[in-house]
């Protein structure tokens, strides 16, 4: 088991590379996913087929430290993490009693050999549903489905997929609901920056998104909140 330790030195558990193996081994993964797999053995990122779900992020610290400083605020609430992968900033609401945790990612062995097995290694007492989709495919499958709370870490490094990210945080937030967006300040070489993510949600006029917390680091990174614009 691998742990994540944060600043105030709580820990969170999660599954490491063997112990992944050793999941799909046993549950016919290879048969189940071959081709998706495949792309994972390949590299970090293949652009809309594996985007690094099996890795932890470096903002995920950033998102769970911002968890960690209003613990109180998740109690009964509500939980989606989009783009999720490893759901730590997730197992970290269901540890401080959040009801019901949703968590999406592109990738069903993301879902099945990692994200769903790390709440299974943490203590707590959430519902946790998980499934596989595309941001785009957001709003048509949680049909209607609104959240309390919406936490997203290393998932704006791509202005292709803005619209869609927005689409799917603006059709599952909670009226009274708040988004959390852990991201660093640009991606190098990548095109998406926090600066470009917060324009294009502000222009779109049906959210508001400001910087909320500044993590200060070679590559600056930032917390930005997201409520629906009133
Ligand atoms: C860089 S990883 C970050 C993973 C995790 N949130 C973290 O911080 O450790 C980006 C994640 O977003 C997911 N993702 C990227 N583009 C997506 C899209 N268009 N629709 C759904 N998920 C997507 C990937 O599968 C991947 O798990």
């Amino acid at each position: 088991m691998n742990v994540l330790k944060l600043t105030n030195g709580r820990e969170i558990s999660y599954l490491n590379e063997v112990e992944v193996q050793i999941g799909i081994d046993e549950n016919d993964g290879e048969e189940k996913y071959g081709s998706e797999l495949k792309n994972v053995e390949k590299s970090d990122i293949t652009v809309h087929k594996y985007e690094g779900g099996f890795k932890i992020w470096e903002c995920t610290i950033d998102l769970c430290d911002f968890i960690e400083e209003n613990p109180s605020f998740f109690a009964g609430k509500s939980v989606l993490e989009l783009g999720c992968g490893a759901a730590l900033p997730a197992v970290l609401t269901a540890i401080h009693g959040a009801k019901e945790v949703f968590v999406q990612d592109f990738n069903a062995s993301v879902i099945e050999f990692f994200t769903l097995p790390n709440f299974e290694s943490n203590e707590h007492v959430a519902k946790v549903e998980g499934a596989a989709m595309g941001w785009d495919e957001v709003p048509q499958k949680l049909n209607g489905r609104k959240f309390d709370v919406i936490l997203s870490s290393e998932t704006i490094y791509n202005e292709d997929d803005y619209q869609s990210l927005h689409d799917a945080v603006a059709s599952t937030i909670q009226p009274d609901g708040v988004a959390w967006f852990a991201a660093k300040f640009f991606y190098f070489g990548v095109g998406g920056s926090v600066p470009s993510f917060m324009e294009f949600v502000n222009k779109a006029g049906i959210l508001t998104a400001v910087e909320k917390k500044i993590i200060a680091a070679s590559v600056p990174r930032r917390i930005v909140e997201i409520r629906k614009k009133v």
